[in-house]
């Protein structure tokens, strides 16, 4: 079975595939009632959660499965049992296996010993359900292969999965963030091989006004992520001339939306007044977390 740890395991096809189920029963979800009927979907909780918990709770309802939701305290992942051994035992209960994690790699590990697929419901590399609503909500704006997209900020776990599922379906994605706060190479490298065939582009810049020039979509997120707190005042310092304040925005296409994916700090990378503006998308873009969600466990229940 197909595992979802970054956007790029659902191949070009199968990203396009998630994308029609979520746009299609976002429209008619009567018509997808009990397509999972009797599943069972493990929803996994190291990091707190207000979004990512609820939507894939309610998304895995809605088809007729049954949720089953884990905090860490009651798990201890790799404390109170090895981490294979908690992907091996919960693969022999449940049909979907869901975890947000600190490290990335605890779901590398797990992946490959379970019959059902491991998703990734944020890890410090990587947030693959985010993209899939993230291009939910710009494809609702603009058709995505003419789409231009400035992410200002912080190149944590949802620049890296923007940016690799914006090159596979041909966005054209500016990043702009400070020395030493820019995406991983690595990520930045294989976003450009596929952009290179997809008609997409990749530019990392540490010129903000050069990444929003002209773009359709200004997307930001927080500078301190969960697990980075100790780094909160240094990040502050170093990321603070990259908020999205109105002067920002407004050298973005006139009718260019926001977006963010949640939760924000108000006052660090946006300002109150972007939050707030009437081209804000947050709430679209919080909401479609639910119907690609859906979209997502339709796709890999076949
Ligand atoms: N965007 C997002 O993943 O939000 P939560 O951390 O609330 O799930
Ligand atoms: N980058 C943030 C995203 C939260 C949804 C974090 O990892 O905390």
């Amino acid at each position: 079975m197909t595992d979802f740890l970054m956007v790029t395991d659902l191949g070009r096809d199968g990203l396009a595939e998630t994308l029609r189920l979520a746009a299609d029963s976002k429209r008619n979800l009567a018509a997808y009632d009990g397509a999972m009927a009797g599943k069972k979907v493990g929803l996994f909780f190291e990091k707190p959660s207000t979004r990512t918990r609820v939507s894939c709770e309610v998304a895995t309802v809605e088809l007729g499965a049954h949720p089953v939701v884990l905090k860490s305290d009651e798990v201890g992942l790799g404390k109170r049992e090895a981490v294979e051994d908690v992907g091996r035992v919960l693969d022999r209960y449940l049909d979907v296996l869901a975890f947000r994690v600190f490290a990335h790699g605890n779901l590398e590990k797990m992946a490959p010993l379970t019959t059902a697929p491991v998703i990734n419901l944020l890890s410090d590399r990587s947030h693959p359900c985010q993209a899939l609503a993230d291009l939910q909500t710009i494809a609702e704006h603009k058709p995505l292969e003419e789409a231009k997209v400035a992410y200002i900020g912080d190149g944590n776990n949802v620049c890296h999965s923007l940016m690799l599922a914006g090159a596979m379906t041909g966005v054209d994605v500016r990043v702009a963030g400070p020395e030493g706060y820019q995406p991983a190479a690595d990520i930045t490298a294989r976003a450009r091989e596929i952009a290179a065939k997809t008609g997409g582009a990749i530019t990392v810049t540490t010129s903000a006004a050069e990444a929003i020039g002209g773009a359709d979509v200004v997307y930001t997120d927080v500078w301190t992520s969960m697990g980075q707190e100790a780094e909160a005042t240094e990040r502050i310092e170093m990321l603070m001339p990259y908020q999205v304040t109105m002067d920002l925005f407004a050298g973005a296409a006139a009718d260019a939306i926001f977006m963010h994916c949640l939760p924000a700090h108000r006052g660090e990378e946006a300002t109150h007044d972007v939050l707030e503006h009437a081209r804000s998308r947050i709430f679209d873009q919080a909401e479609n977390r639910m119907h690609s969600f859906r979209g997502l466990l339709l796709y890999l229940n076949g």
